[in-house]
């Protein structure tokens, strides 16, 4: 299993800190939100191009925005790898899709608890990755929703090749139920910066 542990969790005032912390994980799983298409503000390419000074890990940018054709090329710019918007928003997905693969990154598409796993099929040959909502989008800490674990199942059993992610509420407790469902990557944001030694979180939450 490969592990993202989400900087939304990390404390801001020492992001150089907070990026050594968790240099074993496999990507870096950074939460863009802009107030509009989740009730909360987090960061932008800004402060993404800044931490691409600080290591050479898999940026996977998650993006909770309504309008993320206009700021595709911006993340390209801040060395964003892998980009994930969601089916919710307010752009066209294909038109989204040819702007991220443009700029040489890797599509992504995530859906809310309650969009249906269907309704990506139309763009699944066109994606890298899929990422399944555990939680509904916005904040961190909150309780994972196993239900979504039936996703998981049918976009790999649809499309095995696909990289399937998940995100919310992953900790040590209900990672189990994500290997099991087929799972690739978890996202972790409580879970690995609250713990004691993120280091020693990610590894065993990676099953390693
Ligand atoms: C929620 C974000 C998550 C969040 C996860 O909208 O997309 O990435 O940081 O936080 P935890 O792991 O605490 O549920
Ligand atoms: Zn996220």
């Amino acid at each position: 299993m490969k592990i993202a542990p989400s900087v939304l969790a990390a404390d801001y005032s020492r992001l150089d800190r907070e990026i050594e912390k968790i240099k074993t994980a496999d990507f870096v799983h950074l939460d863009v939100m802009d107030g509009h298409f989740v009730p909360n503000i987090s960061f932008g390419a800004p402060v993404i191009k800044a931490l691409r000074k600080l290591t050479e890990q898999v940026f996977d940018c998650h993006l909770m925005i309504s309008h993320p054709l206009r700021y595709i090329k911006d993340f390209a710019d801040a060395g964003a790898d892998i980009v994930t918007f969601h089916l919710e928003c307010e752009d066209d997905p294909d038109e989204v899709i040819d702007e991220i693969l443009k700029y040489g990154m890797k599509p992504s598409m995530s859906v809310k608890p309650g969009t249906p796993a269907e309704k990506l099929l139309p763009y699944l040959d066109r994606l890298y990755m899929v990422l399944v909502m555990t939680v509904e989008p916005g904040f961190g800490g909150q309780k994972f929703m196993p239900e979504m674990m039936e996703k998981v199942k049918y976009l790999k059993k649809v499309r095995p090749e696909l990289q399937a992610e998940v995100d919310g509420g992953i900790s040590e407790a209900t990672i189990g139920q994500c290997r099991d469902a087929g799972v690739d990557i978890c996202v972790a944001g409580t879970a690995v910066f609250r713990a004691e030694n993120p280091a020693e979180m990610i590894k065993r939450l990676s099953g390693r």
